[in-house]
């Protein structure tokens, strides 16, 4: 992954002569204003200087899914584009191991340390558990002991709301360093025996940094867009409020992914261009000014129908790795980003749209201003190895935090107290002649019985 010259962090002055980043919330305390003078506005901008992916080592091709579901190879490459996808064969490997190796490269490439994070957003719809989020398990694993954390759920537009957001909390000055990280499992909820969906999906993560300067340019403008009408055309029935997973539910499949292809695919068309015009009218720009579009890797036919046929934008503007990964869904963005970066489709100075759309259902655009340099620099030993030492320190840090929790657990809190099994014995001993105490419900389900 590529090394970057950054942008310089907070205090420094910015080598293009757009002077110092605005100093933090900390840094201005210590250095007291004149007492007459107004706070002085700087503006700020949002900028991606750090970014990585990570996709789980298995590959399963068209040729292995015909052995499993009646398909073939030329059915799904003239249908969808895909020839191939990673999955995440090894139960270890999760939607939080992928989002931190790919966090990881991020915070390398931007050269910053994960103590500086002030928070992490994580879009996701196979999140580890209903809660705790995935972005908190992100934020133990990666030491970022300064930073907020939570889930977000747009889908497949996740990755580009995550952007959304930080941005806000950029300009807002809330925060200097945002990650924003785009991670699925999908294999874990896909049916693999209904041919119409197991062969879109695929497994991955990716992960940008975005930080706070006073370099004009970064994230110029973002449009977001939801139609809760079509919720039901891409669904995970079961798991949730709604349909709690019984026995039933899972014996009937209901807490696989169902979708309607073909309502999917009119919504995409029509929004990935809509959404595309909006924000490129918002920044002022237009589509012949656009250097290159990475829009979300869902299947190549929604890609020409819209960017290129409607949009009007050349292919070779356009950047498309679906072949290799199918619909790595709220991930597919970050991940074509680096892969863009490493082939060299990203300059600075590019004007560059990020354009998604998923469940919910939901669409998201945003265009950039890019202005990270991105060309490859030399590893440097020292600086990887004190890294890995954080990580490290951050996984002995949370191992500490745990055994303290448990001695709390164990000991009473309060010396003078009897022991806690005392009182569950002397409880016992006075419950043990009552009746079973009914539950309000089942209390009120009697009563409306009984007339
Ligand atoms: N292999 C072989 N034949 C198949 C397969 C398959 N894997 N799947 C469907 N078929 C058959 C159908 O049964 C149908 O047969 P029939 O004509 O005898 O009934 C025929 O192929 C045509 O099926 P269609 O559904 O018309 O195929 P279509 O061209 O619409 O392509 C597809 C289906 C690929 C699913 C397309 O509709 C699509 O890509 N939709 C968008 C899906 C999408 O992007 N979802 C992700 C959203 S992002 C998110 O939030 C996760």
């Amino acid at each position: 992954m590529a090394e970057v010259k950054q942008i310089p962090p907070a205090g420094e002055p910015a080598t293009n002569g757009a002077g110092p980043r605005p100093k933090s919330a900390g840094q201005e305390a210590a250095e007291p204003r004149p007492a007459s003078a107004a706070p002085a506005y700087q503006p700020r901008f949002a900028h991606i200087v750090g970014w990585g992916y990570h996709v789980p080592s298995k590959v399963i091709t068209n040729h292995d899914l015909e052995q499993i579901v009646d398909t073939n190879d030329e059915w799904i490459r003239s249908r969808t584009g895909i020839a191939e996808r990673h999955v995440a064969a090894d139960p270890k490997e999760t939607s939080v191991t992928l989002a931190v190796a790919a966090a990881r490269k991020a915070l390398e490439v931007a050269d910053v340390p994960a103590s500086k994070i002030d928070l992490i957003i994580c879009s996701t719809t196979t999140p580890e558990y209903s809660f705790p989020a995935t972005a908190c398990l992100i934020q133990d694993a990666l030491g970022a002991h300064n930073a907020g954390a939570f889930d977000l759920s747009a889908a497949c537009s996740g990755f580009v709301y995550g952007l959304s957001m930080a941005r806000g909390q950029i300009l807002a000055g809330d925060a200097e360093y945002v990650l924003v990280i785009g991670t699925e499992t999908l294999s874990r909820i896909v049916d693999w025996t209904d041919r119409e969906t197991c062969i879109l999906f695929g497994d991955g993560a990716g992960a940008v940094l975005v930080a706070a300067s006073e370099v004009p340019g970064g994230i110029l403008a973002v449009d977001l867009g939801s139609d809760g009408s079509g919720g039901d055309t891409l669904i995970v029935p079961a798991g949730g409020s709604a349909m709690p997973t019984s026995l039933e539910t899972v014996s009937s499949g209901m807490h696989y992914i169902k979708m309607d292809g073909k309502a999917v695919f009119r919504f995409a068309t029509r929004v990935m261009a809509s959404a595309t015009r909006k924000v490129l009218d918002r920044a002022g720009i237009s589509t012949d000014e656009v250097d290159l579009v990475v829009p979300h890797q869902a299947n190549i036919r929604i890609i020409q129908n819209s960017v290129l046929n409607q949009l009007k934008i050349p292919a070779d503007k356009v950047f498309v790795n679906l072949e290799r990964y199918g619909n790595t869904s709220t991930a597919s963005i970050p991940i074509a980003l680096c892969e863009a970066i490493e082939a060299g489709k990203l300059k600075p100075g590019y004007k560059v749209v990020f354009v998604g759309f998923g469940a919910g259902l939901t669409w998201a655009a945003c265009v950039i201003d890019w202005r990270t340099p991105v060309e490859k620099q030399s590893t440097d030993w020292w600086k990887s190895t004190r890294r890995q030492a954080t990580y490290g320190a951050a996984a002995a840090r949370s191992m500490w935090k745990r055994a303290v929790r448990w001695v709390y657990d164990v000991l009473p809190t309060d010396p003078e107290a009897p022991a806690r099994d005392d009182g569950k014995e002397k409880d016992k001993d006075r419950d043990k002649d009552k009746e079973p105490q009914e539950t309000p419900i089942k209390e009120a389900v009697r009563s409306k019985e009984q007339g």
